[in-house]
């Protein structure tokens, strides 16, 4: 990263802290947190067993967002960040299995005062790269802007695979070649078998349940 570059960097870092955009994102968390916790006490009371593996919150660090609005040709700006950024805050919720994705999904757009403008079907229709999950795009009213607040659900399978792919290659997708198309026909190839075994799990879950 060059020195202008760090020089935004510190200076988004400012305007969040200053401005309470950290504080606001934190708030979004003390607010949705329980209330996904609610969701999960009750549908896993019902399916008698754990529907969310775990929850993780993040708020978009200054460094991530410098290189988001540079990879998109944008201002490298606070201003233009919460203009333009959907996911400045983060929800990811880890489900045990891919019907409790949707339940869950389902349960989460009805919490009340929640104003989901988009979902994103992952599932139905996987990115090119064979990405997988529903994601809600929220935006969050501050002051006179909005924060947007992204909430992702995915089954452990479909995480398994985002996280390792996201490690290996997602920050360097723009480098292409003939080994790099390889291997990401490979990640494709391991997105699909990892669903098959997803739907394979779900179909022997069913099995035992009716047992
Ligand atoms: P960015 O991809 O974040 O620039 O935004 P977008 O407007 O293209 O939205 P999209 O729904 O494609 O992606 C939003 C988020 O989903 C990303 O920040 C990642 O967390 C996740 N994601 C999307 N595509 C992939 C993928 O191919 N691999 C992995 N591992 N994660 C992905
Ligand atoms: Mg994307």
């Amino acid at each position: 990263m060059n020195e202008d570059l760090k020089k935004s960097v510190n200076e988004i870092e400012f305007y969040m802290q200053s401005l309470g955009v950290i504080e606001a994102c934190e708030n979004i968390f003390k607010w949705l947190v329980p209330e996904i916790e609610k969701i999960d006490a009750e549908l896993s009371k019902k399916a008698g067993r754990p529907v969310v593996e775990y929850t993780r919150c993040r708020i978009k660090s200054a460094e991530s967002i410098v290189n988001k609005l540079q990879r998109k040709g944008r201002e490298i700006t606070y201003n233009c960040a919460i203009a333009t950024l959907h996911d400045l805050a983060g929800i990811r919720v880890i489900c045990s299995f891919q019907d409790d994705v949707y339940h869950m999904t389902r349960k989460i757009r009805k919490i009340k005062g929640l104003k989901i403008r988009k979902v994103k079907d992952y599932i139905a229709h996987p990115k090119s790269s064979g990405y997988r999950s529903i994601h809600m795009m929220i935006d969050i009213p501050f002051g006179e802007q909005t924060i947007g607040l992204e909430i992702q659900v995915r089954s452990a399978a479909m995480n398994y695979w985002a996280t390792l792919e996201h490690q290996m290659s997602y920050k360097n997708k723009k480098e292409s070649g003939k080994e790099t198309d390889k291997i990401r026909k490979e990640l494709k190839d391991c997105a699909i078998d990892i669903a098959e075994i997803d739907k394979r799990f779900l179909k022997l879950r069913k099995r035992i349940e009716k047992l």
